[in-house]
């Protein structure tokens, strides 16, 4: 066998790597889609170009490296999460587009279930707070909302999936309906100590048991593509959520790891060990992904709006052409002048947790340019990643020694480098930064025996560079006072 194959499902496009035995990058291939906005807070996919996107670039990175199905020893899926698809099983036709974790659409609906005292019993087998980013109330909107879909669940005619299943489903031609426990962490629906869909939940609600699918070990053998897909059948051999994969493919398999991902938004991951533990500062505890069936979870902080702000800056505010321009644009100035952004486009994750706070830019004079505006947009995305490192370590009770990053972002050395300077400790970044598809390439490969164990794996990882603070801890601090005083003016804005 010569390669393992990762189809990296994001957000805002589809990609295929095929990954050699040493970790080598062999080939990429990438395809945008489409993003719906049909209603403000509302963002929608339609499933059929995610799976179109996604079977063609698996096709071009094959061609790329003039790979044979026959060689490859196993596809590995890793994507984005929460993001919600209900399809007919007779048809696999999906009854409506998919609803984005993005989507604010059942902000009301988590509100009410909060005021009616759920919230307790939610966090404690889910691991998770109510809110509209997982899958549980956006379910809940597709039955209650697309007309006959309440009944035909409750027939047996549908199926509900994350982006994962969505696309087994699609590769094996409707033969499996499955997903990884990482995914099934985020629907709000699961019992992560117990590892299975739960019944109070499912009444509480009202979500058919019918329409859920099985949940496997992230790295298992799930089955076989359809063989004229690829021409050849190609082994399954895991699934993981995007951000739990990057934790894997960091490596960061011992207690007390933590990485965070700069991708369109920003996730912080901490293995926290074999036993799950709630959160006192409103993060998250989710199922991470092991090398086999044995169980192990994180802490997670979800910051909604990252590398977007520098898709806004060029889309949006046209201050930019390209996004590899904010990196000088924000170096031509020495700081942002007082300037700050607070990114909440979609609201606040952790640890903030406000689904009505609104996008915020305070400090402006007439002094102020587009640099100073660049500048303070890659802070904002600093700063939020720098309070959910304060959570997780007042959570652990210890200091997290180093944080591991990847995602296209953390190649701008001016971001990383302020990141360390804010947070105070060192960023480490890998040689290789597609660390989700790496997780999901390994966890594959474990499966197919391309890979024995962890420690044929260990060497993958390399270090790029280290970032160590180089800001004193009293400028940090002031800093960080500023900030949060930007927070609150963001705070609450829609309500
Ligand atoms: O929870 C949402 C997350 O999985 C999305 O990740 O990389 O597509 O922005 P990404």
């Amino acid at each position: 066998m010569k390669a393992v194959l990762a189809f990296d499902q994001g957000t805002t496009s589809s990609r295929a790597i095929a990954f050699d035995h040493s970790g080598i990058i062999l080939g990429v291939a990438q395809r945008e889609f489409t993003q719906h906005y049909p209603k403000s807070g509302w963002v929608e996919h339609d499933a059929n170009e995610i799976w179109e996107s996604q079977l063609h670039v698996g096709r071009e990175v094959l061609e790329q490296c003039k790979l044979e199905p026959s060689e490859i020893a196993a596809i590995g899926i890793t994507n984005q999460r929460e993001t919600t698809v209900l399809w007919d099983r007779a048809t696999g036709a999906p009854v409506h587009n998919a609803i984005v974790w993005q989507d604010r659409r059942t902000a009301e609906y988590c509100d009410s279930l909060r005021e009616a005292g759920h919230l307790e019993m939610i966090a404690k087998k889910t691991g998770l707070l109510i809110d509209a980013y997982f899958c549980a109330t956006k379910l809940r909107w597709l039955l209650d909302n697309v007309d006959g879909a309440r009944e035909r669940a409750e027939r047996g005619e549908l199926a509900f999936g994350t982006i994962d299943s969505w696309l087994f489903w699609k590769l094996t031609g409707g033969r499996i309906h499955a997903t990884d426990v990482s995914n099934a962490s985020r629907t709000m629906l699961f019992d992560i100590a117990k590892h299975q869909w739960d019944d109070e939940l499912l009444a509480l609600l009202d979500i058919p048991r019918s329409v859920l699918p099985k949940v496997l070990p992230s790295s298992h053998l799930y089955g076989e593509t359809e063989a004229e897909l690829f021409g050849g059948a190609i082994p399954l051999g895991g699934a993981a959520g995007d951000q739990q994969s990057a934790l894997f493919g960091q490596n960061c398999t011992q207690v007390g790891m933590a990485k965070n991902t700069y991708g369109t938004g920003c996730f912080m991951l901490m293995n926290i060990g074999e036993k799950p533990w709630a959160s006192k500062c409103k993060l998250l505890t989710t199922v991470a992904c092991t090398a086999d069936a044995t169980h192990q979870y994180a802490l997670e902080g979800s910051i909604f709006i990252a590398g977007a702000i520098v898709q806004w800056l060029r889309d949006g505010l046209g201050i930019i052409q390209s996004s590899s321009e904010v990196e000088p644009l924000a170096a031509s100035v020495t700081d942002s002048d007082g300037v700050y952004l607070v990114p909440a486009f979609a609201g606040l994750g952790a640890p903030h947790w406000d689904a009505y706070a609104r996008g915020t830019i305070v400090g402006l004079t007439r002094g102020t340019t587009r640099a100073h505006i660049a500048r303070a947009a890659l802070e904002g995305i600093a700063f939020q990643v720098a309070d959910v490192l304060d959570a997780m370590q007042e959570d652990a009770g210890t200091k997290i020694a180093e944080l591991r990053v990847d995602g296209g972002a953390a190649a701008n050395n001016l971001l990383m480098q302020f990141q360390a300077d804010i947070m105070q400790i060192p960023v480490v970044r890998p040689k290789v930064l597609e660390t989700t598809a790496l997780g999901a390439a390994y966890l594959a490969g474990l499966a197919s025996g391309f890979w024995k164990d962890l420690d044929d794996i260990s060497n993958v990882w390399q270090t790029d560079r280290i970032f160590t603070p180089s800001m004193s801890p009293e400028e940090a601090k002031q800093r960080r006072s500023r900030w949060s005083d930007a927070l609150e003016r963001a705070r609450s804005w829609e309500q």
